[in-house]
């Protein structure tokens, strides 16, 4: 069977390197040709630990390969999948241009029947009007089924969380549909829950907006376990024995960011918004984060009236460890607003530092060690829990920083510890 992916962003590589490792053959599409050169030349255009070693042995095996002819591509293939980003827009909807151009491009190319697999997170209703649409306005008398196939990896852990999935949810009722679904993952020892296709779209929002429920719940706790003199981290271990609730997803800290968590619980509310529904649970979370990403800052302004001339160390800016990518990273508010108020930047991060130069190419001065980061610095804040920033002793800070003070918004550190070695230590929910 021919595989084709559209778009190689973080989902689409991922998945077309793994089906590609499983045994299928498959050509992964973009229409960036940068990004294919580089692919051809053993590259890979994001940063996702293993992904190149296994890129480079199947484009090496010929079972994946990688174009931007799509209509060469969509012609004669089995299974398209589509993979593009699905972004918000300015009032929190879920931007569907991409995928539409994708659709339409299989729309006029397509010569032989196929299924059209959905991979980008896309609001429920989504699929039926795709389907719609390539019935209405294919050239070719052939038949097109369109499935939904959510994605649920996370970034640092794309390949193992695709390889040893918790489950495959795959929205169809068509029982050819099926059966080629079945066939594209037959080599995967992973449980498939076949359902209709609203349903997996909506597993999709659900599951990823109660992750994000659940870190905004903690959060809110933990800012409250300030106020009553509770210690949040005694407080979650206290919690996770009971199985009902788990001891995942439960680590406060300044505000979840990603691709995902922020666009997703605004793609549900709004979503639900148009239907007539108050979402409030979802609307809660997205009020708790966006106050939460902001938390290590309001908590230095009580110290530091203005950051003036103040020399600031920032370690990790990455929304999470193990990427490089910034989108939605509580750092970035953060710097912002350090930089407005003109405070001297010094920025850590060990992968996401060239994307931070897109942002600002100017103002902020880039370091390789957090050593570096700290030395001279009037204050340090810790966005992302790097192990090279987890490895900095507590008294480094005393050694290196013209005033030891440290915002953690990681809680990476023992408070007595960091006491005993002379350091003013600000965390959360401690
Ligand atoms: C993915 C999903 O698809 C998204 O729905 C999910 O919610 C988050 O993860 P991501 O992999 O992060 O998005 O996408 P992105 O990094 O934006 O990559 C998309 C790729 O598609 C880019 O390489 C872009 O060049 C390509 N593209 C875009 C096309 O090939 N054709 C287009 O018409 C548009
Ligand atoms: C998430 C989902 O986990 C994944 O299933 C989905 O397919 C895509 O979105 P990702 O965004 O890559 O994956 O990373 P994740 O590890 O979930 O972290 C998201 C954000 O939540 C990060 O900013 C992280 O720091 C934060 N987080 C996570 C917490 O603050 N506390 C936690 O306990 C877990």
């Amino acid at each position: 069977m021919k595989v084709v992916v559209a778009g190689i962003g973080y989902v689409g590589l991922v998945t077309g390197v793994c089906l590609a490792e499983k045994g299928h053959n498959v050509i992964c599409v973009d229409i960036n040709t940068d990004k294919i050169e580089m692919m051809k030349n053993g590259k890979s255009p994001i940063y996702e630990p293993g992904i190149e070693e296994l890129m480079n042995k199947n484009y090496k095996n010929k079972r994946l390969n990688y174009s931007n002819d799509y209509k060469k591509e969509y012609k004669d293939a089995d299974v398209i999948i589509i993979a593009v980003g699905t972004p918000e827009k300015n009032d929190g909807s879920a931007n569907l241009d991409y995928v539409y151009e994708v659709v339409k491009q299989i729309a006029s190319n397509v010569n032989k029947d196929c299924i059209v697999v959905i991979k980008s997170t896309v609001p429920i209703g989504t699929n039926d009007e795709i389907e719609k649409y390539l019935n209405e306005n294919k050239k070719s008398n052939c038949k097109i089924e369109v499935v939904s196939n959510p994605e649920f990896l996370s970034q640092g852990t794309a390949i193992k969380d695709t390889m040893n999935a918790s489950r495959i949810v795959i929205g169809t009722e068509s029982e050819n549909a099926k059966k080629m679904m079945k066939q594209l993952y037959k080599n995967f020892d992973i449980p498939i829950l076949f359902m209709k296709r609203r349903s997996s779209e909506m597993v999709k929002y659900a599951s990823n907006d109660f992750l994000a429920l659940k870190i905004s719940y903690m959060n809110d706790i933990a800012n409250l376990c300030e106020i009553v003199g509770a210690n949040i981290d005694e407080v979650t271990n206290g919690m996770s024995y009971d199985q009902r609730i788990g001891n995942k997803f439960l680590k406060v800290g300044c505000g979840y960011g990603g691709s995902c968590f922020p666009k997703d619980t605004k793609a549900l509310y709004y979503l639900a918004k148009r239907q007539g529904y108050d979402l409030k649970s979802i609307e809660a979370t997205i009020i708790i984060n966006k106050k939460q990403k902001m938390v290590l800052l309001e908590k230095a302004k009580k110290k530091f009236k203005t950051f003036k001339e103040i020399n600031v160390a920032i370690l990790g800016i990455a929304f999470k460890p193990n990427t490089d990518d910034l989108r939605d990273a509580p750092a970035l508010d953060n710097i912002n607003l350090l930089l407005k108020e003109k405070a001297k930047i010094k920025v850590f991060d060990p992968k996401a530092i060239a994307n931070l130069k897109k942002i600002y190419s100017t103002n902020i001065e880039y370091v390789n060690t957090p050593q570096k980061a700290i030395h001279n610095a009037d204050v340090c804040f810790i966005f992302t829990e790097w192990n090279q920033v987890k490895e900095v002793k507590p008294i480094e800070y005393y050694r290196e920083m013209r005033n030891a003070v440290v915002y953690d918004g990681r809680n990476i550190y023992d408070i007595k510890e960091m006491k005993k070695n002379g350091v003013e230590y600000y965390s959360i929910g401690r």
